[in-house]
């Protein structure tokens, strides 16, 4: 897709389909205004009937509108002028978005310049509607027979926003463009089934990583070089399946070589059958999506060498299969981690933490400068969150403030739960230094819980995305989070 800034009036512009937004009660907005007196009082003549009124998200069309060079003019209801902030612009581009897709429209173009938006500067918008525009165009065909039809859309623009800059806002357009396209690499992985993506697949992905980048280096580690570093956590949980366990790490260098990196860590369970402690049958295929955080970590690492940012990054991911078989690991089994610790397995489901605290203690290699790991990694996450929230725990105030800040901002937010000291002892085993498991309550603190004591030496978040990562039900499917946030936390740091 190409995106650019296009000056002039709106209904000098040529497109196939172009975007004005309604404030509620049928006000019309300046674009709509000019809109309407080069189109003999079209709008005015709708919103006088009462069809449309402007509520935020409702759309019409209305076709060959005479005395505009568009061939359509697209109305969006904008909601209540004084209400209009980050996050109902963004349901005004993506409702837009709906109907062009529907009507394979190959360019829009969004006339935008007066939507003030109180909480977001003009770059902001134009970067979301790149990466809107982009997440829409994704349609996941892999595994048809049957190919989607080539999306129609080819070219977005917009209009340039007064108080902007034309090359800033080009800029914003295409960085926008890259947090939407990785977001949609996400997905992708995400969507792709546990027979396709296993861990040997992810690894080879992170490889085509570093093919594609001469910033990035993937370095593969196998389950024989994870037992010479004393990994047996995390080669508990691939035990009982055929699909051998890897460690993937993707190194990224935007910055000086001995400027210490961000560590992001990604839990890579490509299908969790809950093992010996099997899951119960309902559902169960959406386990193939218990990789999604693995999928946020390779994509935002193609992200973040696409948007060449001044810092290093190094980006890990715990890839294995979680099965039952006679090789399974059995509850009450007692594993060495890497770090030392023992960890008595109590429930073989409780498999994501064991991958990732290998992980974690492998990356304080790098001396990072912080480490966020990102896992759908309870139950209960979406039972206290539902899907709108990424789960977060940190052993850092500072870094917890940020994250979610960035959340804010990107619009892929997260909330923090308590990690205090009342917990730990939940994890007490009578036979290991801990127990894989705290019991039936407060079941998404005491994972974080135990991931916080193979991170005592780091700047360290957690976020549980169990709820986040997928949608359920008739729109199955990846979200892509929380990639743009990730994207956004790096973006904010300096070399
Ligand atoms: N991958 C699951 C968590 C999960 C479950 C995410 C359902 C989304 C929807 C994880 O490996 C798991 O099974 N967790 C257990 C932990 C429990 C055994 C302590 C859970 O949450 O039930
Ligand atoms: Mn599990
Ligand atoms: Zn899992």
């Amino acid at each position: 897709m190409r995106y650019s800034i296009k000056a002039g009036s709106p209904e000098k512009i040529s497109a196939d389909c172009l975007v004005v937004a309604i404030w509620n009660k049928g006000t019309l907005s300046d674009e709509a205004k000019q809109i309407d007196g080069a189109a003999s009082k079209s709008i005015s003549k709708i919103l006088k009937s009462g069809d449309f009124i402007g509520k935020l998200g409702e759309t019409q069309l209305i076709h060959n509108p005479a005395g505009i060079s568009a061939n359509r003019v697209l109305l969006v209801g904008a909601g209540d002028k004084k209400k209009m902030n980050g996050k109902t612009a963004s349901k005004l581009i993506s409702s837009a978005l709906k109907v062009t897709r529907r009507l394979q429209a190959r360019s829009v173009h969004f006339a935008l310049n007066s939507a003030s938006i109180s909480d977001r500067d003009g770059n902001w918008l134009a970067a979301r509607v790149s990466q809107e525009a982009e997440i829409a165009s994704y349609q996941y065909d892999t595994t048809k027979s049957k190919k989607a039809k080539a999306y129609a859309t080819q070219s977005v623009s917009l209009s340039s926003l007064s108080g902007s800059r034309r090359k800033n806002l080009e800029a914003s357009l295409k960085r926008g463009q890259s947090i939407g396209k990785a977001v949609n690499r996400a997905r992708e992985l995400g969507n792709l089934p546990g027979n396709i993506c296993t861990p040997t697949y992810l690894a080879q992905q992170a490889a085509l990583l570093a093919d594609r980048n001469r910033s990035i280096t993937t370095q593969i580690l196998s389950e024989k070089q994870m037992r010479r570093l004393g990994m047996g956590s995390l080669l508990s949980v691939g035990h009982g399946s055929a699909e051998e366990s890897k460690l993937i790490v993707m190194r990224y260098k935007g910055a000086k070589g001995d400027c210490k990196p961000f560590a992001i860590i990604g839990k890579g369970i490509t299908f969790d059958t809950g093992g010996i402690s099997l899951k119960p049958g309902a559902a169960m295929d959406e386990m193939k999506f218990d990789m999604c955080g693995a999928a946020s970590v390779v994509a935002t690492m193609g992200a973040v060498a696409d948007l060449k940012l001044p810092i290093n990054v190094v980006g890990v991911v715990a890839a294995a299969e979680n099965m039952p078989s006679d090789r399974a690991t059995k509850p009450g089994d007692i594993v060495t981690s890497m770090s030392g610790k023992t960890i008595e397995i109590l429930n073989t489901d409780a498999e994501g933490r064991l991958v990732l605290c290998d992980a974690l203690t492998y990356v304080e290699k790098f001396k990072p400068r912080s480490v966020i790991d990102i896992a759908t990694l309870t139950g209960a996450a979406v039972a206290t969150f539902g899907s709108h929230v990424n789960a977060l725990l940190s052993n850092n105030h500072k870094l917890a403030e940020t994250l979610i800040d960035c959340g804010e901002e990107v619009l892929d937010r997260a909330w923090q739960l308590p990690l205090w000291e009342e917990y730990q002892s939940m994890l007490n085993s009578n036979f290991a230094d801990i127990a894989n498991i705290g019991g039936p309550r407060a079941g998404t603190i005491t994972a974080a819980c135990f991931l916080s004591r193979f991170a005592e030496k780091q700047k360290w978040a957690h976020l549980d995305i169990a709820g986040s990562a997928w949608h359920s039900g008739g729109q199955k499917g990846a979200t892509g989070r929380p990639v743009s946030l990730l994207i956004e936390y790096l973006s904010r740091q300096k070399a």
